[in-house]
């Protein structure tokens, strides 16, 4: 299932949390970070967020600088993001300013939230997932029935930690702010619960007068067939790194990472590297990794073009190095045509023998486009 990409966005005090108790919104960042969140309201396709923000809040959400709306128009998009909103009850207030300003709106709610807003005459799409709210569900149906590549979701923690702990978000968008709320019944931004495991990758981190914005992207591969959104970011690398084969008439261009399950990068390889007319991509990178590597054993292979069955070159196949390196979940982007081997199954040896292969096809064009001379 193809997801937007996810992009959490929040503004945090010191002690976590995202808002006090109090009647008013609480301001953590000051002009120039409503600014930048502006310029990434007008970047995106749809802006989410929670009906619990709706109801503390009652934000508008929309992108405010002229310049920024005209440059979408001009772009062929529309002026404002789309929004959408997230409620299981469907108990909303018709009148808040979510619904009567911006542009298009929809909300995702469950079977009988949708009854309980469409009678309170709740100005948007109303999509009911079903009885209860299905995050998965609601992206695939953003993707396919909206079109929308890129979401931004600014809060609340209710919504940020879920899509968190479910492996969803690609990207952390964190503002601290010199603060203190101190009061335990405020919102924090993350709830407890169980998150991936790892350490996050800081991307950047940029003083914006006095808060400190920092971005960060999850890189713990998932577990089993279950695909996460740091596996989509480790194959989008493998897809790059087939780019770089030496060109080849008689043999794929594919790229390959290895990846331990708390994130960090075991190796990284490509066809025919390093001089080596006949090497694959698999090969490459496990050859870098000792053997005896305790990793191995919860480690994901990703890898542009799914591990060859059968081959000519050597004798073992990728598909049997993997096995017997002790890996036992392979992420890919496209199965291997019968261009060179007819009926390459590397998918089937590999799940034969236990292992778990997610294969994400809305990567497959990427995969095959250094091999475009191959495929006819
Ligand atoms: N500082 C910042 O950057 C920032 C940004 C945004 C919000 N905030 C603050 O965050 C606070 C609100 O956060 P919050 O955690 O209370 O609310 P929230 O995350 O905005 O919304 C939670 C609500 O969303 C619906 N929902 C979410 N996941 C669901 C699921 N799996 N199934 C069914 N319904 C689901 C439920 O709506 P129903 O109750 O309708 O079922 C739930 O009560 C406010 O104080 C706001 O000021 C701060």
């Amino acid at each position: 299932m193809p997801f937007p990409y996810v992009l959490l966005s929040a503004a945090v005090s010191l002690d976590g949390f995202l808002d006090d108790t109090g009647p008013e919104r609480l301001l953590l960042s000051g002009p120039a970070d409503f600014d930048r969140v502006d310029a990434v309201r007008a970047s995106v396709d749809a802006i989410l967020i929670g009906a619990g923000t709706i109801r503390a809040d009652n934000p508008r959400l929309l992108v405010n600088a002229a310049e920024r709306r005209a440059a979408r128009v001009a772009a062929g998009r529309p002026e404002y993001p789309l929004k959408v909103a997230v409620s299981g009850s469907g108990d909303l207030d018709p009148d808040a300013r979510f619904w009567h300003t911006g542009g298009e709106k929809v909300l995702y709610t469950t079977d009988e939230g949708a009854e309980r807003a469409r009678r309170a005459g709740v100005a948007a799409d109303v999509v009911p997932l079903g009885p209860g709210l299905d995050w998965p569900a609601l992206l695939s149906h953003l993707y396919e029935a909206r079109g929308v590549r890129r979401l931004m979701v600014e809060g609340g923690g209710t919504v940020h930690s879920q899509l968190l702990r479910q492996g969803l978000a690609d990207e952390l968008q964190l503002v601290v702010a010199p603060l203190l709320v101190g009061d335990p019944g405020a919102p924090r931004l993350f709830g407890p619960g169980e998150y991936q495991r790892g350490r996050l990758r800081l991307l950047e981190t940029r003083r914006i007068e006095d808060v400190v914005l920092m971005r960060y992207e999850p890189t713990a591969p998932g577990s089993g067939p279950t695909a996460v959104a740091a596996d989509r970011h480790w194959l989008r690398i493998a897809c790059e790194l087939a780019v770089r084969c030496p060109p080849s008439r008689t043999a794929f261009s594919v790229g390959a990472v290895v990846v331990a399950a708390d994130g960090t990068e075991l190796a990284r390889g490509f066809s025919r590297e390093a001089g080596d007319p006949v090497v694959h991509a698999e090969e490459a990178a496990l050859a870098k990794i000792d053997p005896a590597d305790p990793r191995l054993a919860a480690a994901t292979v990703y890898s542009s073009l799914e591990p060859c069955a059968r081959r000519a070159s050597r004798p073992a196949p990728c598909a049997r190095l993997i096995l017997d390196a002790g890996v036992r979940r392979v992420v890919t982007a496209w199965r291997e045509p019968d261009t060179f081997v007819a009926g390459a199954d590397g998918s089937g040896l590999l799940t034969a023998a236990g292992a778990d292969v997610v294969v994400l096809p809305e990567y497959g064009a990427e995969a095959r486009e250094p091999n475009r001379h191959l495929l006819g």
